[in-house]
């Protein structure tokens, strides 16, 4: 590593393969990973970073590739951005950490007060900060089941919450999440969601067959909570049908269950609006969020009623690194950036070139069976030509060719059929449109 080359959006903004990918030093590096690193930490593309902002990733061989996945959904503002960067460099001169729940300080209390205004809902709230997504999830169910008193949880096909034992029997995808780390967490039951190109249904119809599920199989009486992604991320950026999810929140709000969204994907201005649920006005009893939180710091949190999150006991909540100083002061420039930036705005841009190009390449390509997402979290379904018969050997070409011409792109989907695009919404058009064009060529080139 030189300690010359910074990141941030300073880097030059441009795709320049100068190797084969993955490069010699990314080779050498990755024969090291194999030595080193337990092979269950897999990598999409083999090749190491040394900088990276804007929209490009810079490797160790002189690679200038478009990330076009920022590490997933992570850095909204970009890499290094320059108010973290800085923030993160003033904090971490004054203390690294003290542990919030030892000797307490401002910033993870100035964090805490900023999402509970921008979270919706017209209520008081509180929040509480973790390290993970997953974390976040964990404990919005503990204090789900705290409040109510009851324990069964509702999740839904597609879905994804995480890798630790409760989030794992959260999530639906067996390989590669689940397969052979049994046994799971019990009371957590699993109902189908809204699939648009997948069950047709509209959103009523899909809420309908939901509840009555829940009705018949699980029961309010034993209900403790009902969890969602506003839009479902790793199981194939799903976005449900209108009408899907107020009616879901209507049931829960009616029969004592506590509703909650996870928006650690779907949070802060990826999707255009600062939480994607505020696109149907849906207001949920808890939020968890992370990923988009701090730049690229690890961060998540839980914030909702304060009359839920206030009825865990003191000290029931909390654990060493929760709501770190260095995160809590990148989380507050973060924020700060999407709000001065109006990122929002340009997620919605963002979107809206994604959606026009490939709807475009769709009219003359059936292989592209559905166009969907929002703002800077969109994605093409591929299927077998004539059909919807998932074509995940297609998507795992594209995304190969894609690494190989200098374009990080991730895939997802229960089908392995989906590739999504989450760009950091520093990323400019030029350069968006060439990464867009790169998997246009590998569509073609996979005819
Ligand atoms: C919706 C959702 N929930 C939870 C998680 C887990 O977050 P983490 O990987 O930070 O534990 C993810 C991660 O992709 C996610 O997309």
């Amino acid at each position: 590593m030189t300690d010359t080359i910074l990141g941030g959006p300073s880097l030059p903004q441009q795709r320049n393969v100068v190797t084969a990918i993955p490069g010699p030093k990314s080779q050498a590096l990755m024969a090291r990973k194999s030595a080193a690193v337990a092979s269950g930490v897999g990598v999409t593309l083999p090749v190491a970073v040394e900088a990276a902002g804007g929209g490009v990733l810079l490797d160790v061989d002189g690679n200038s590739l478009i990330d076009l996945g920022s590490g997933i959904a992570v850095t909204g503002v970009g890499n290094s951005a320059p108010r973290v960067v800085e923030a993160v460099k003033q904090q971490v001169e004054r203390f690294t950490h003290t542990c919030f729940t030892v000797s307490p300080y401002e910033g993870y209390i100035a964090v805490a007060e900023k999402l509970n205004e921008l979270v919706p809902g017209d209520f008081e709230k509180r929040s509480a900060l973790f390290n993970s997504g997953a974390e976040a999830v964990e404990n919005a169910i503990k204090i789900a089941r705290h409040y109510t008193g009851k324990n069964a949880v509702v999740v839904f096909d597609h879905a994804y919450h995480g890798r630790t034992n409760l989030t794992m029997a959260m999530t639906a995808k067996n390989i590669p999440y689940k397969d052979g780390f049994g046994p799971f967490a019990p009371e957590i039951y699993r109902v189908p969601g809204s699939y648009p190109y997948r069950d047709g249904l509209s959103g009523a119809e899909a809420a309908e067959r939901a509840l009555s599920q829940i009705e018949k199989q699980v029961g309010q009486r034993n209900l403790a909570a009902i969890i969602i992604e506003p839009i479902q991320g790793e199981g194939g950026f799903i976005d449900p049908a209108p009408g899907f999810l107020p009616a879901i929140q209507r049931w829960a709000n009616e029969n004592g269950v506590v509703f909650i969204l996870d928006e650690v994907q779907t949070g802060f201005v990826r999707t255009g609006d600062m939480f994607a649920a505020e696109h149907e006005g849906v207001v949920a009893d808890l939020v968890t969020t992370a990923k988009g939180i701090a730049g690229g710091l690890p961060l998540s949190a839980v914030t909702g009623r304060a009359e839920i999150m206030d009825s865990a006991h003191s000290g029931g909540l909390g654990g060493t690194y929760t709501g770190n100083p260095i995160a809590c002061a990148a989380a507050l420039a973060t924020i700060e950036t999407y709000e001065a930036e109006n990122l929002g705005e340009r997620a919605r841009q963002i979107g809206a070139i994604i959606r026009d190009f490939f709807t475009e390449l769709q009219a003359s390509d059936d292989r592209i069976g559905d166009v969907r997402g929002r703002g800077g979290m969109s994605a093409i379904e591929l299927v077998e030509s004539g059909s919807k018969t998932p074509n995940s050997a297609l998507t795992g070409a594209i995304a190969k060719y894609a690494g190989d011409h200098g374009v990080l792109v991730l895939t997802c989907g229960t089908y392995g059929n989906v590739i999504r695009f989450l760009p950091p919404l520093s990323i400019g058009d030029e350069l968006l449109r060439e990464g867009l064009q790169v998997v246009a060529d590998a569509i073609a080139q996979n005819a």
